[in-house]
């Protein structure tokens, strides 16, 4: 590993990646992936002045896999969903979303891309569904749009039925928007998001505006559908507790991936299933990682760190202490450093 501001302080060499290897690190040539971002760059100029939204955004998601994204507001978490969803286009990199090559798709390609292979779900309710149909019209309005639903208008009923009892709101069937609440309404929108089949669905900060109770049952419902069909799932969120409901939540810091939280199931020292969550820093393609920024302030890392290979890890310090030395000589003074 390189860094421009860290200096290595051992005797063995780091090792470097190997030769010709310039794929993201964890990513494959993206055979398989569902959702594959490669150092996405999304710069917008806005009165003259540059915003870097996404600074070489990478990101793979798995067939059938349900990801929660997390990141402070402006951390870029919407500019990568509207990249995904096909309505914006990357400064730089490449994004594949269900075998479809994003960047560069003409008007044609990018219809059937949003037609077919995708379903979006936005955080404004009233963007979802149209106003003046009932729950059952808007989903049945997009299959007749696509030309989907086998055996006419009866299938079309039947699959209009199957949606809404997916989605836990088939007592909505005959009610317009504005005859829901906010999380029935949501509900109903991840049915018209799916009527289409899609394999990708995007939500957009879909409990952005939901009660407590309410995002429980919208994150329910997308957790189910993602059980159920096997709909790879991406949502955005601003909600911390999202991770108790996904197995894979990812953070953007400053437009990158950052972190990673896992949650998988164990046994329990009572031979019963235990949930544990894990967290992870994220390397990018050249092996850049970012610190959490609560353990930068903690140990008071500034501008360069040390990095100490043991054999089966790196430990990162603070410039100001030798972890070669031991004893109080461990503490050198930053301002004459050994040369
Ligand atoms: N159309 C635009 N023109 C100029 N700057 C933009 C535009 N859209 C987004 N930005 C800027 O890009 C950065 C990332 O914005 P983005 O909307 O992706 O953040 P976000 O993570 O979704 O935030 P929030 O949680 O508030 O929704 C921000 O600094 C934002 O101001
Ligand atoms: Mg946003």
């Amino acid at each position: 590993m390189t860094s421009d501001n860290a200096a290595v302080v051992s005797d063995r060499a780091v090792p470097t990646a190997p030769d010709g290897a310039d794929l993201p690190v964890g990513l494959d040539d993206g055979d398989g992936a569902a959702v594959l971002c490669t150092d996405l760059v999304r710069v917008y100029t806005a009165e003259g002045v540059e915003v870097q939204a996404l600074q070489g955004l990478s990101l793979r998601v798995e067939p059938r896999e349900l990801v929660a994204i997390v990141g402070a507001s402006g951390s870029g978490k919407s500019t990568l969903l509207s990249i995904l969803s096909g309505i914006d286009q990357p400064t730089a990199g490449t994004a594949r979303v269900a075998g479809h090559q994003l960047v560069g798709m003409n008007r044609r390609q990018r219809v059937v891309y949003q037609r077919d292979a995708v379903g979006f779900v936005w955080q404004q309710t009233a963007r979802n569904l149209l106003p003046y149909l009932t729950a059952a019209e808007n989903i049945a309005i997009v299959l007749a749009v696509a030309g989907r639903g086998r055996g006419g208008a009866a299938g079309r009923r039947a699959r209009v039925s199957e949606l809404l009892e997916l989605t836990g709101a088939a007592d909505e069937a005959d009610r317009t928007p504005a005859e829901m609440s906010g999380g029935q309404q949501q509900r109903v929108a991840i049915a018209v998001a799916l009527a289409n089949n899609p394999e990708v669905l995007l939500a957009d900060e879909p409990t952005g505006e939901l009660d407590e109770q309410a995002t429980v049952r919208v994150l329910d419902t997308l957790r189910s559908v993602n059980d159920e069909l096997g709909t790879t799932t991406l949502i955005v969120t601003h909600d911390a507790g999202v991770s108790d409901h996904v197995s894979r939540t990812v953070q953007i810091r400053d437009g990158r991936i950052a972190a990673e939280t896992l949650r998988r199931t164990v046994t329990g020292p009572d031979g019963g299933p235990r949930q544990v969550a894990e967290d992870f820093a994220v390397l990018d393609r050249v092996g850049r990682m970012q610190l959490p920024p609560d353990v930068v302030r903690e140990l008071g890392l500034r501008q360069r760190v040390r990095l100490h290979r043991q054999d089966d890890h790196l430990a990162v310090w603070p410039s100001g202490l030798d972890p070669t030395a031991s004893g109080p000589d461990q503490w050198t003074d930053e301002g004459t450093q050994q040369r």
